[in-house]
């Protein structure tokens, strides 16, 4: 989604900028901008595509010390030059980035702006016109952004240039995402501290409904009401080289080759004294519960109905999985105790945001599961749990939902031993077996290139079916396919295909099959029966033990319910070289973003 950057300080901003929109690329977009300030006023640059076309577009002759950027994924308005932003009033003296949706744009533009000429087709515009506005009335430009402010309905990030004052940028938030990391001669702003790493790793949280001045050597908070805020910086836990591609063609390739170590440092995370454990307060929210509620969007909420298979089977609480999108606005009838589980790798997925903020209206308990420590769903849920997986770029999740299947089985399985339910293996061994399984199909990736030349170079469609937890797994294995290959696929329990989808079925139509769980394994077995005899073009999965003459993969044997770790792992491979093959933006998917903040 959209992204945003900010610099204020003594050196040229241009550059520090630039790069800072191209460590936000990940993010998703499909226009950028850049709008620098110094005593000549604001110069604006922006360009549809990729930064690199932004790049090109830049005076480098223009020196300025201040300046924002942003990129932009397009919400109102088509992605052309004028709807990218930054955007300018009518005089040109506000300049403004957003991140968010502006609900009432529309009337505000009615009751305030009616003789203003827009020149985009953007919601963000409204904002800037509205300054411009007030400012016009005679209030000052801290006055105009407050008082436009309190008129908005909706989310937003928000940077904003004042060229009759080039030393100072006015940031505010709400509901979206933003940083402000601060230096010993500078400051800046940014929607992620990865896009400002390279110069500081000092990051100050911002909250609701705050409003910042930001100088080059001053930061100073406010809520909308004027109550000033004192807040500490925090250091971002984050390497230079965790965010570099390194050595790798692409960050989800590196990604996956991530995941081994991954598990491994999430035992070790979780490991105090030799046991698996997590917190004490969290086990007593789990204990106390008479229902737990996983609310996710996408492979996060694919991981939570592996989830709802661990917390049912070792610890014996019924759970429900929901769309987070869908949850908030056709809320289920509640259990008399609930407990909330919100996964989301980047703990600012807005779908699951709202969901968030109702459940905590209504008095609930919230846990979330994410990557992103400070993230706004881990500070707005009383408990969080983190994935330790490292930053994630590639826009499709890799290395994530693993970490969430690993996180959610620690959790299931802590609670049921607290319990004293009878669990019969030893999670912690059983998780290093996956780890070292998943390693044995990474070394041999060749092999499922060649599957996925074979039969997917061409094809139009694909399914993917399973049973159980197989199931489960089968939707991530088509949302992977078809999110970075643009093939249509499409994960189905292997026993409904019969009643309807069998129709789609065709002279060669891919058909993957998992089967890794002994009860349902021949039953999957027969559905393929079914598919081959319409010409269907099989691939089964299977585990060391269960394997049949013709199986196209046999995966290292691992505990039966922690199998959706190892049977993902071919799946996100095959999708990667299908979309390579495909000649596809593998880490930048169309109309994808990676950090979804809207709604
Ligand atoms: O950050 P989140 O886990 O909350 O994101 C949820 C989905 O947008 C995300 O999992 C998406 O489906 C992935 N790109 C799929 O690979």
């Amino acid at each position: 989604m959209c992204g945003i950057v900010g610099y204020i300080g003594q050196v040229d901003a241009k550059e520090i900028l630039l790069k800072g929109l191209e460590k936000l690329e990940y993010r998703g977009y499909d226009s950028a901008g850049i709008a620098v300030m110094n005593e000549a006023g604001v110069h604006v640059f922006k360009e549809v595509g990729r930064i690199a076309n932004l790049r090109g577009a830049v005076d480098e002759s223009v020196e300025a010390t201040a300046g924002i950027g942003h990129t932009r994924w397009a919400t109102h308005g088509v992605p052309n030059q004028s709807n990218a932003h930054p955007h300018q009033s009518a005089s040109g003296r506000f300049t403004l980035v957003h991140n968010g949706v502006i609900e009432n744009y529309h009337l505000l533009q009615q009751e305030y702006l009616q003789n203003v000429t827009m020149k985009s087709d953007t919601d963000t515009e409204v904002i800037v016109q509205l300054v411009e506005h007030f400012a016009n009335e005679g209030l000052s430009t801290d006055e105009a952004f407050r008082k436009t402010l309190s008129l908005l309905h909706g989310s937003y990030a928000l940077g904003l240039l004042d060229e009759q004052d080039a030393e100072t940028i006015y940031v505010a938030k709400n509901k979206s995402p933003l940083l402000v990391g601060v230096g010993d001669t500078f400051n800046v702003i940014a929607s992620d501290a990865m896009a400002m790493l390279q110069v500081t790793d000092q990051f100050v949280e911002l909250h609701d409904e705050e409003v910042v001045i930001v100088k080059a050597a001053s930061v100073s908070i406010e809520k909308l009401d004027g109550t000033k805020v004192e807040r500490a910086p925090y250091t971002a836990q984050l390497d230079m080289s965790d965010i570099e591609k390194g050595t790798y063609p692409h960050y989800m390739l590196k990604e996956i080759d991530e995941q081994p170590g991954v598990i491994r440092k999430i035992v070790s995370a979780y490991t105090v004294e030799d046991e698996l454990t997590i917190d004490a307060d969290i086990k007593a929210a789990l204990s106390e519960a008479d229902r737990l509620y996983i609310i996710a969007a996408g492979t996060s909420y694919h991981a939570g109905l592996v989830g709802k298979q661990y917390f049912e089977k070792m610890a014996k609480i019924p759970v429900e999985v929901h769309i987070a999108s869908e949850f908030g606005y056709n809320m289920p009838l509640l259990s008399e105790k609930p407990l909330f589980i919100f996964i989301s790798q980047s703990g600012e997925t807005a779908d699951s945001r709202q969901v968030l903020v109702k459940v905590k209206e209504l008095g609930y308990k919230a846990l979330t599961i994410t990557n992103v420590q400070g993230s706004t769903l881990s500070r707005e849920a009383d408990y969080t749990l983190l994935l330790h997986a490292g930053p994630e770029i590639a826009v499709a999740s890799t290395k994530a939902y693993v970490a969430q299947v690993a996180v959610l089985a620690i959790t299931a399985y802590v609670e049921g031993k607290s319990k004293g339910l009878d669990i019969d293996f030893d999670l912690k061994a059983e998780l290093g077996v996956a780890a070292n399984a998943i390693q044995t199909i990474i070394d041999k990736k060749e092999e499922i290139q060649q599957v996925a030349d074979a039969v997917l170079a061409t094809t139009r469609n694909a399914f993917f079916i399973g049973r159980g937890i197989d199931y489960c797994v089968s939707m991530e294995g088509a949302l992977k396919l078809k999110e970075i290959s643009y093939i249509q696929a499409e994960g189905f329990a292997g026993g409904e295909l019969k009643h309807g989808t069998i129709a789609l079925i065709e002279e060669g139509t891919p058909v993957f099959a998992l089967a890794s769980q002994k009860a349902m394994s021949l039953n999957v077995r027969g559905n393929m029966k079914e598919v081959v005899a319409r010409g269907a073009n099989p691939i089964i999965i299977s585990m060391e033990g269960m394997e049949e003459a013709d199986d196209s993969m046999v995966l290292p044997a691992v505990q039966e319910l922690l199998t959706p770790l190892v049977t993902v792992i071919p799946l996100q491979l095959i999708s990667y070289y299908a979309a390579l093959y495909r000649d596809c933006d593998v880490d930048k998917p169309r109309n994808l973003a990676k950090s979804v903040t809207v709604e």
